[in-house]
């Protein structure tokens, strides 16, 4: 049974991806940054009531050593590595001018030194394998840029980045690499906005409602399947039209 590995999977859209690639039949490999993060939260239950395996793995994926150790320990549990979702991700928003040091260093490591860490390390095992399938958390903030998110858009864009070039690097292998790029989906880090924010996004989406994030897992589902075994290096805007 092929497996998968998404980042930061206790909740939002990482528990939606995890949920929606059980269901079609990988053995899931949960992460986050703390045992905490599963307190009082059932994903695990759901996981294995579809009929597969599923084991937390409790790693901070902005740390190289930790990553090291956690990518094997999955390789050990499940023996293969089929796809990676990178989506363990944060926001430290602030106008330019006020933005700290540490909010910007924070954003980086976070959302982007961790693609570097996993892609590396799930990647020497995927190469060895002759196949993979990684999907990376873009945003549509990397697309267009966002005010308040200096630090964040630029992990976003960077992540487009990134998965162009792992794409190049990897695909005479047989892996593959795409990026989504959500809009304004509902999960706890866009609970954080403003109901003024919230209206300005609002009004900027075509389809006028906010995403789901069974809408981000859906289309992560299909570049993991057979369907897009010719689809690499792409972004995917999963947005409902904020920008044609
Ligand atoms: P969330 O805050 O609900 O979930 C993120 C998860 O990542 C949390 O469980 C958190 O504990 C975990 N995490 C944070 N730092 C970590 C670390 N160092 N190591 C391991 N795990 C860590 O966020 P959400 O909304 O589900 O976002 C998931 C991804 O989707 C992120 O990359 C985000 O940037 C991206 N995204 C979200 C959008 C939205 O509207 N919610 C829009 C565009 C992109």
């Amino acid at each position: 049974m092929a497996t998968a590995l998404i980042t930061g999977s206790a909740r939002g859209i990482g528990a939606a991806i995890a949920l929606r690639l059980a269901s079609d039949g990988y053995n899931i490999a949960l992460n986050d940054i703390s045992e905490a993060m599963f307190e009082n939260n059932d994903i695990m239950d759901k996981i294995k009531a579809l009929g597969v395996e599923c084991e937390k793995f409790i790693c901070d994926v902005s740390n190289y050593e930790q990553v090291e150790a956690t990518v094997k320990a999955v390789k050990e549990r499940f023996k293969t590595i089929d796809v990676l979702v990178n989506n363990a991700g944060i926001t430290r928003d602030g106008l330019l001018a006020r933005m700290s040091e540490e909010q910007y260093d924070t954003v980086i490591a976070v959302n982007q030194k961790s693609v570097f860490n996993m892609s590396k390390f799930v990647g020497n095992i995927m190469m060895r394998q002759k196949s993979g399938r990684i999907i990376n958390l873009a945003s549509v903030a990397g697309l267009y840029g966002n005010p308040g998110q200096m630090n964040y858009s630029a992990t976003k864009a960077a992540i487009i980045g990134m998965t162009k070039t792992v794409a190049k690097e990897l695909g005479s292998r047989g892996i593959t690499c795409n990026a989504v790029a959500p809009g304004f989906i509902k999960t706890p880090m866009t609970d954080k906005l403003t109901d003024a924010q919230r209206d300005a996004m609002l009004a900027q989406i075509a389809m006028k409602r906010y995403g789901e994030v069974e809408e981000i897992a859906g289309v992560v589902s299909f570049l993991a399947s057979k369907d897009a075994s010719y689809v690499t290096g792409q972004v995917i805007e999963i947005s409902g039209g904020l920008s044609m």
